[in-house]
């Protein structure tokens, strides 16, 4: 087998870099919530986050739960209304006294998130915000802000630090551009 790192262009952030927008996050979301009277849930959405949600998580000294969910979207272009796919939900009924964080690795086109907030608020979540360790802004096709942001990428095929391409590549300790030639 061949080292994978090959495979990769350029280093967007390395480790010391996601140290300090994890250190940057945490700091955020512990200010914004350690004074919440209700329970925070760390919903970390399969599978692109897991890394930066280990991360994250451990940088947060409130008392907090997690979960999972794995979700896609349906609907091409601009529609934003098309139907959610839930592949693993959550693992409970009554949301309405949770203050809910969605950590993802990236946003791109908006529309997985915004369906997902969208599908939370009406379960009844107390609260629901969205932390992503990427932003792709120029991808964006419909309009979703994330309340906690680790860093904007240009429109380039990112992988590493739990980001994927073709299942692979999700093991390498930083965020890197892959290199066109893998699939060219
Ligand atoms: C990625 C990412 C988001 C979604 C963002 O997941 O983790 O969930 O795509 O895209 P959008 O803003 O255009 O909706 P992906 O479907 O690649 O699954 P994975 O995390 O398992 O790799």
């Amino acid at each position: 087998m061949t080292n994978i790192e090959k495979d990769v262009e350029e280093v967007l952030f390395d480790e010391k870099a996601l140290e300090e927008i994890l250190d940057r996050l945490a700091d955020e979301i512990i200010r914004d919530y350690k004074d919440s009277p209700r329970k925070l849930l760390i919903l970390s959405i399969l599978k692109g986050s897991i890394t930066f949600t280990a991360d994250l998580m451990r940088r947060i000294p409130l008392p907090l739960e997690l979960d999972f969910m794995k979700v896609s979207s349906y609907g091409s272009g601009t529609e934003s209304a098309g139907p959610l796919k839930i592949s693993l939900d959550l693992n409970r009924d009554d949301i309405s006294d949770l203050d809910i964080l969605v950590v993802e690795d990236i946003v791109d086109s908006g529309k997985t998130l915004s369906k997902l907030k969208k599908h939370l608020t009406e379960r009844g979540a107390h609260s629901v915000k969205i932390c992503t360790l990427l932003d792709k802004p120029s991808r964006r096709e419909v309009e979703l802000s994330a309340d906690y942001c680790g860093a904007e990428v240009p429109d380039k095929f990112v992988i590493g630090y739990g980001l994927d391409y073709d299942e692979k590549y999700r093991n390498l300790p930083y965020v890197g551009v892959l290199s066109p030639k893998v699939y060219m």
